[in-house]
């Protein structure tokens, strides 16, 4: 797909990885559709990339199913036609499932802590994924969608909500690239390994060292090198339906 004047739906698009994808997908000649919960960072960045193409902002939670619905009829009424959505939009709420000590049990991973991260994750990639198949489908536009895994997806100690979720979302890219060829539709995947963005900066330097050294590579990814995946992946007509692992060769 030729990105020049496609309109693309970049969920958590407001900050971290969306807004890199926003940025790299804009210097290609793409329209935006930013959809974030925080509405106060979504409006600077929509100031920010409107230098630079058509973007309008769209402060909804996607764990909504008629906040999403009606957010993809504002999207259609506002440029007419969606091409791509990236479901970037999640959260992590990490704990292990039980602690115990000398035989007893201490603490639980609460349900609230688990399907919190499931229902942004997993439920609402499946509602933005929903509406916007159905908006490409009714517009009678080609369309690319691509959900936002993770290396946690092969299991991960402290992460059985996010693990899940992220198992999840990729298990259904490949699902829907099955089900929506038919209609012009493609769908993957990107697995990030351990990305540098505010989280990471904030760790101490020996955390960061001995986070680095697990990584083949030898560093930590770079928001720029998940955008370019995303780009490669819509512009490439023959993806479908794969799970990009893009992390440096780390294995969990
Ligand atoms: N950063 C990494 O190293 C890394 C690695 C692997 C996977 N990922 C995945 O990449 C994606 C982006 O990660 P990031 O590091 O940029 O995170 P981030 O926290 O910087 O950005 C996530 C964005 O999603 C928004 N969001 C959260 N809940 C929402 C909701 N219910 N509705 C709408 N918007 C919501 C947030 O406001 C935020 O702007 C996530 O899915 C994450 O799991 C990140």
């Amino acid at each position: 797909m030729d990105l020049k004047d496609k309109v693309v739906v970049i969920t958590g698009g407001a900050g971290g990885l969306g807004y890199a994808m926003a940025e790299n997908l804009a210097a290609a000649g793409a329209k935006l559709a930013l959809i974030d919960v925080d509405q106060e960072k979504l409006e600077k960045a929509c100031a920010n990339l409107g230098a630079t193409t058509e973007v309008q902002g769209y402060a909804l939670d996607i764990t909504d199913e008629e906040d999403v619905f009606s957010g993809f009829q504002f999207i259609k009424e506002d440029f007419g036609q969606v091409n791509v959505l990236i479901n970037n939009a999640g959260i992590l709420r990490d704990g292990l499932m039980l602690k115990a000590k000398e035989g007893q049990v201490i603490d639980r991973m609460s349900y609230d802590q688990f399907q919190s991260v499931i229902n942004v994750n997993l439920t609402g990639t499946f509602l933005c994924g929903r509406e916007a198949a159905a908006a490409m489908i009714e517009t009678g536009q080609e369309g690319v969608i691509i959900n936002i895994s993770s290396l946690a997806k092969a299991g991960n100690m402290g992460q059985s909500n996010y693990s899940a979720s992220k198992a999840g979302v990729a298990a259904m890219s490949v699902g829907w690239a099955k089900e929506l060829a038919r209609h012009n539709i493609r769908s993957a995947a990107v697995a990030p390994g351990v990305i540098e963005t505010e989280m990471t900066a904030a760790m101490k330097p020996e955390a960061l060292e001995r986070l680095e050294k697990m990584v083949p590579v030898g560093r930590l990814g770079q928001a720029e090198e998940i955008a370019s995946t995303i780009r490669f992946i819509i512009e490439n007509d023959y993806v479908n339906g794969r799970v990009f692992e893009i992390d440096g060769g780390i294995r969990l």
